[in-house]
């Protein structure tokens, strides 16, 4: 039986990339990945009013895997909150499917040194990977809103904390670092306390380190090599990752997998029951000022697509096919106009396709 895939190439440069990902997983994986596209994001707000149907929810559901690429843009933008948003598609996607754990590494290619806005000297050998929760804090807390007030909660629980530092501790060769603000906010203390438990308990190997979250976004960029996992909450996580993709280049390099646990194709959902797919995503957005001009980047989509293989279909020889020939596309010279080049979205993919 086939590898169902859902496909959801959203808004923007979205359905651009999409197309690369579907031709390069073939070119890997031959006859053995079966694709099915729904609208999702702003296109779906403007197909049937929410940004993602019960439908494709369920679709999503009795999938094996599912490949994003990136919703919004300025048609959709609004602070009204009685209106739809594209990114409320996403966050009901992850939480829908229990998606609480975003990994994003962050591994400078070495052709690329030179791409990176920081000195050479200072990426190279750069190797870490963001530990993000994905499906709580301030992100999904209550919120209000009158005409002069508002408010966003952040809430965690120790059992919500506890999953996702089991994951980083896992995914650690040497070192974690929990990245908080233990200073100022509750939650924050409640997460300390909570990871340096399960570290004494159950991980008393690996080495454990918290920093503050303005502490850590100095220090990712003064000292990215420090790094190995960077554990954190949702928030924090968002915006450090962002940060950290500047350390490969470009935004447009970045890959991301969200999985219902830490396992190498998520946890299973119950006896019997086959794992919960996986969503794996660019970390860049729909980029809606070159939407249409045929100069988006698509390796980070490809990457993504990689790390669908490996940790979502427990394909990691055709994963790390895609990944080596991303790597030697770029050392050939392989440029898109984020990373200071020419190539168009179609001569990236026919560089990589030419070095698998
Ligand atoms: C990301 C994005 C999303 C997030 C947005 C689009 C809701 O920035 O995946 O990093 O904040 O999680
Ligand atoms: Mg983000």
């Amino acid at each position: 039986m086939a590898v169902k895939i859902i496909l959801l190439p959203g808004d923007g440069i979205g359905p651009e990339i999409v197309g690369p990902a579907v031709e390069v997983l073939d070119a890997v994986a031959p006859g053995e990945l079966e694709f099915e596209q729904h609208v999702f994001g702003g296109a779906c707000i403007d197909a049937h009013g929410t940004p993602l149907t019960d439908e494709t929810l369920d679709a999503c559901r009795g999938s094996d895997a599912i490949l994003l690429a990136a919703v919004g843009g300025p048609k959709w933008d609004t602070t009204d909150p009685g209106r739809p948003r594209p990114e409320q598609g996403l966050l009901a996607l992850r939480r829908g499917l229990g998606l609480f754990a975003n990994l994003r590494p962050v591994r400078p290619v070495p052709a690329l040194y030179d791409a990176s806005p920081l000195k050479r000297e200072l990426i190279e050998r750069t190797d870490l990977v963001v530990v993000r929760e994905l499906t709580g804090g301030i992100y999904f807390g209550a919120k209000t809103r009158t005409h002069d007030e508002a408010s966003d909660t952040c809430v965690y629980t120790r059992a919500e904390i506890e999953r996702i530092a089991r994951v980083a501790f896992g995914a650690a060769r040497s070192r974690v670092t929990s990245v908080d603000k233990a200073n100022v906010l509750e939650t924050s203390r409640l997460w300390r306390e909570v990871v340096h438990e399960l570290h004494g308990a159950e991980f008393p190997n690996v080495e454990l380190e918290h920093l503050l979250v303005d502490n850590a976004a100095m220090r990712l960029i003064a000292a990215p090599r420090h790094f190995d996992v960077i554990l954190t909450e949702n928030m924090f996580g968002d915006i450090l990752s962002d940060e950290a993709a500047m350390l490969t280049g470009s935004i447009g390099m970045l890959p991301s997998a969200s999985l219902a646990g830490g396992g190498s194709a998520g946890e299973p959902r119950g006896v019997g029951e086959p794992p919960t797919p996986g969503v794996f995503e660019p970390v860049h957005g729909s980029a809606p000022d070159i939407a249409g001009t045929g100069a988006a980047n698509p390796l980070a989509m490809l990457l993504s697509a990689a790390m669908m293989l490996r940790h979502g279909l427990a394909m990691e020889a055709q994963a790390a096919a895609i990944e080596s020939a991303v790597d030697r596309a770029l050392a050939e010279g392989l440029r898109t106009p984020d990373l200071g080049g020419g190539a168009s979205t179609a001569e990236a993919t026919q560089a990589v396709l030419q070095h698998l």
